[in-house]
């Protein structure tokens, strides 16, 4: 059976040992709407983490390659963000006030701004409600309101969420064709993807081609797409197959931006606080945008979401963009014992190391096996496309393999390894652990997708 685009709720068959039915994920799939995605395809039910480690059930333990889709920069249960939990707890807080302050609010903010890029030092933050999605329907809106007009530009591949705004911004068009008109005037335009370039050139040429694509619909008077409030970009696309950004396309964004006197959104909500080896992926392709959205790591694993913006943004309406859980106080405790443990312990730098030493065991892997058709990423945000061999396509680019990729997850997590697939036909495996993965950890994982990928055999897949 194929995997069309966007199956990622498929239930691929396990392929070796099969997994015990679980009572808890039995109640689940009769109780929970069809539309729940992750143990469909990670079959588990958790009863305990530490570290990088998450415990099923049956008392096996599985490496957490996914760290709740990169919210979890420390781990499980670090102990900093702990004892931040517990102090809250001690002193009586109040764990909810909408936007009134408190210490723990006020030790967030001063918190973040210490260590945010340099040109949004002076700037303002909002709180959002507590996911992406909200913080990215915040910055279009923040866009729109300074502005005064209303398109956005958004890249292929992206992915900004699930609201109905945040998913016209998205790219995977099987979650979007069902509901008719989204948010209207967005326009989408090439991303430079790696290796499956979508002009069929090189990677350099890719970017150079996409970056004169953005220029001409920002600038030219004949390019059909009236002048955009904001145009939104993920410095790594990471649903979208780990796409860093190159930066001369960073470049050209940011020049074309500024000359159209466009809002340049960064959606960092998932390369934010050091997962990409730097602290800011933006700031490090020298994207410098007007707004950050921030989300995932900064609650240190609980809900949190913030944009950060260039003070002159800032013209709006008392209560132009409100919600009650904007800024929960365990939330903002978690997520400045995060902040503070990132920067004092170099996590950034070490996701750096970590990831070369992760890209390195792929590329090994690879060089065995020409179903890995390619390794990339950032940091701690890595990712090997899988690709059928045999058969290529306009370019010469072997296609993407999205079966294998689903059996491969599969596999490794019967090897006791969590990971993610993504990007075109989700034929990429995603790793995306803790900050705090040890090497060890990490040549486990590697090992454990080369055993997967070896375990998989091309006969098997007669029958797709
Ligand atoms: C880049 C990016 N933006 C926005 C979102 C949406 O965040 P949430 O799932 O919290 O709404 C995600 C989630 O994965 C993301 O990766």
């Amino acid at each position: 059976m194929a995997y069309p685009e966007g199956l990622r709720l498929a239930e691929p068959p396990a392929t070796g040992t099969a997994e015990p039915a679980d009572d808890l994920l039995e109640r689940q799939r009769r109780r929970e709407s069809s539309a729940r995605s992750y143990p469909r395809r990670l079959p588990i039910a958790l009863v305990a983490a530490s570290g990088s480690t998450v415990r099923d059930r049956q008392g096996r333990e599985y490496l957490d390659c996914l760290a709740g889709a990169g919210a979890l920069a420390l781990g499980h249960h670090h102990p900093v963000v702990v004892q931040a939990l517990r102090d809250v707890l001690d002193e009586g807080t109040p764990l909810s006030t909408l936007d009134l302050p408190t210490p723990v609010r006020d030790r967030f903010v001063e918190q973040l701004f210490e260590v945010l890029p340099e040109p949004l030092r002076d700037g303002r933050i909002l709180f959002c409600g507590p996911t992406g999605a909200d913080a990215v329907e915040a910055a279009v809106k923040l866009a729109r309101t300074a502005t005064g007009r209303s398109g956005v530009l958004a890249f292929g591949g992206a992915y900004h969420g699930m609201t109905q705004g945040t998913l016209a911004l998205t790219g995977r068009k099987a979650v979007k064709e069902p509901l008719g008109t989204l948010l209207p005037d967005v326009h989408h335009l090439p991303f430079p993807t790696a290796f499956r370039s979508p002009f069929g050139v090189s990677d350099s040429d890719g970017a150079a081609m996409a970056g004169r694509l953005v220029e001409w619909a920002l600038t030219d008077d004949l390019s059909g797409i009236a002048t955009p409030a904001a145009v939104i970009a993920e410095p790594v696309q990471g649903e979208g197959g780990v796409q860093p950004m190159p930066p001369a396309f960073a470049a050209t964004v940011r020049r074309a931006t500024r000359a159209a006197n466009t809002v340049l959104i960064a959606d960092e909500v998932q390369t934010g606080l050091g997962r990409t080896g730097d602290l800011w992926a933006s700031e490090a392709i020298g994207l410098d945008p007007d707004v950050l959205v921030l989300s995932k790591a900064i609650g240190g694993g609980l809900p949190l979401a913030v944009i950060v913006h260039r003070g002159e943004l800032d013209g709006w309406q008392p209560g132009a963009h409100a919600g009650t859980f904007r800024g929960q106080t365990l939330a903002l405790a978690a997520g400045a014992a995060t902040i503070r443990e990132v920067v004092r312990a170099g996590l950034a730098q070490r996701a750096r190391e970590a990831g070369r030493r992760l890209t390195e065991g792929l590329l090994a892997v690879a060089a065995d096996d020409p179903r890995v058709g390619h390794v990339r990423g950032r940091g701690l945000m890595a990712g090997a496309e899988l690709v059928d061999p045999g058969v290529v396509d306009a370019d010469g680019v072997p296609v993407p393999d999205g079966w294998l990729a689903a059996r491969v997850q599969r596999a490794m997590l019967e090897r006791g390894v969590i990971v993610e697939v993504g990007g075109t036909h989700d034929a990429v495996v995603r790793f995306l652990p803790p900050l705090i993965i040890t090497d060890d950890e990490l040549d486990r994982a590697v090992e454990a997708f080369g055993a997967a990928l070896r375990s998989v055999h091309a006969d098997e897949g007669a029958d797709r």
